[in-house]
């Protein structure tokens, strides 16, 4: 259990201009090259290994782990493949909203993060491959690169280390599907986004066929801090197979929004205390651990430790660490069909459970939610969910199903009442149950 803020991505947000590579080498940014430049490129795959670094992209799958799945030398046909690195910046889950304040405050994290994994995972060419609706983080990544370029920290000979690198900075057209690995891959190479059959992997025949380590913004940008500092200095932080410390993202109804860099193993309630709590004059209903594809968890559940093996005991997922935080006064039936028209909407419509599935889960939660249909609609609902769950090409069908089977669970009653009601009892016009109309204001 841990109870205080560990600010390192996040601890030089504050300062005068931190973008620009002129700040960002003042606190000593860039340094970790010379370190891993002096070992060999085995050498700080281990490193990472030994950290505990976990992808913070959602499965918190190991970052060194991965790496290592690199094939290294030539084909069987005695051909040499190149290697690629692709950073998974396309943050669109809903709540999430790490990596692009990231991005804005200090993107030379990031492309000091890839300039390391590269030579790690000897690379020659990255891609960053951001959301396109955020055209301001665009900007500023095509701006640090430059600047990298031009201070030699980019191109041929690094630091004349005989190591060449070249980065590719690349606008998505906004797709939450985009941002599920192989239909980033295949967006990149300029089709259309929809997730590849794997086997193969990406560590084997990834992007143009050739072995790739996708990973996320907030993955690579972890690395120079681990360079410069030490795999036991990452690990000393966190809780026994959730190592370091990471940014915990609240949002909705608490005092103080906004990002907190603490290590992994904190509570919610810890968390709560730091940002002021929930709303003035108001209790915690539901949250979220990872964003809309997590299962949701309610006030039960504030002293699970905030850590990959302490959510899931909790029946739910640490997944991006996007704890969105709902009050008496929200209805949880209304905020979970919002959500499910989301990714009706983001459905790529590849496979079938998933295409036609969440257009019948948006048609059974509106009946519901206006109060129309029985009690039997939510079988009918749970059977749908069943049908799609673990039967669909991706996990953006699984994430769809999450936040209806989970609010069946805690809040049964109030679908109940929205039928027995005739609507929604939070309605102020409809307001017998819950909420007084004050409330809502
Ligand atoms: C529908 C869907 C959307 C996803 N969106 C993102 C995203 O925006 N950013 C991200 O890093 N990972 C996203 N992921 C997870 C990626 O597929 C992948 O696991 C991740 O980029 C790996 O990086 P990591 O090992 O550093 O966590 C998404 C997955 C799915 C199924
Ligand atoms: S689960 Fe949905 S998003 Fe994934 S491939 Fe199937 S249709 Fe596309």
């Amino acid at each position: 259990m841990v109870d205080a803020l560990t600010p390192v991505l996040s601890a030089h947000w504050d300062s005068d201009r931190p973008w620009t590579l002129e700040s960002y080498e003042a606190t000593g940014g860039y340094s970790a090259l010379t370190t891993a430049f002096a070992l060999s490129q085995d050498d700080v795959i281990s490193m990472v290994k030994d950290s505990g670094l976990r992808g913070r992209g959602g499965a918190g799958f190991p970052t060194g782990m991965k790496w290592g799945f690199i094939p290294q030398g030539p084909e069987k046909d005695g051909t040499v493949k190149p290697h690629y690195l692709v950073v998974n910046a396309d943050e669109s889950e809903p709540g999430t909203c790490k990596d692009i304040p990231l991005m804005m405050a200090t993107p030379h994290t990031l492309v000091e993060g890839v300039i390391l994994t590269c030579y790690a995972i000897r690379a020659n060419h990255a891609f960053i491959y951001v959301r396109g609706e955020v055209l301001q983080v665009v900007r500023r990544l095509q701006r640090a690169v430059q600047e990298a370029y031009l201070a030699g920290h980019l191109g041929t000979d690094i630091h004349g280390s005989g190591f060449d690198l070249d980065v590719t900075v690349h606008a998505g057209a906004g797709a939450y599907i985009c941002g599920e690995e192989t239909a980033l891959l295949d967006s990149l190479e300029g089709r259309r986004g929809q997730p590849r059959l794997r086997p193969p992997f990406p560590a084997v025949a990834g992007l143009y066929a050739a072995p790739t380590v996708i990973n996320n913004v907030e993955s690579i940008a972890s690395v120079p801090c681990i360079v410069r500092n030490g795999a036991d200095w990452f690990a000393s932080m966190g809780t026994e197979k959730s190592k370091g410390m990471t940014l915990y993202s609240l949002s909705g109804h608490v005092a103080r929004p906004g990002q907190l860099e603490a290590p992994l193993g904190i509570t919610l309630r810890q968390l709560l205390d730091l940002a002021g709590g929930v709303r003035e004059g108001h209790q915690l209903k539901f949250w979220t651990p990872g964003g809309s594809s997590t299962p949701i968890l309610t006030d039960e559940h504030l002293d699970v430790p905030l850590d990959y093996e302490g959510v899931g005991a909790a029946g739910s997922m640490l997944g991006t660490k996007a704890l969105q935080i709902f009050d008496d006064t929200t209805c949880v039936v209304r905020a979970v069909l919002r959500w499910t028209e989301f990714y009706k909407h983001e459905s790529c419509g590849k496979c079938t459970p998933c295409r036609e599935g969440t257009w019948w889960l948006v048609q059974t939660l509106s009946r519901l939610e206006q109060g129309r249909g029985e009690e039997s609609d939510l079988e009918a609902l749970l059977d749908q969910c069943d049908n799609i769950l673990g039967r669909s090409f991706c996990a953006l069908a699984d994430g769809a199903v999450s936040p209806i089977t989970s609010s069946i669970q805690y809040f049964r009653q109030e679908y109940v009442d929205h039928l027995e009601n005739g609507g929604c009892p939070f309605d102020p016009a409809r307001s017998t149950l819950f909420a007084p109309a004050e409330a809502l204001a």
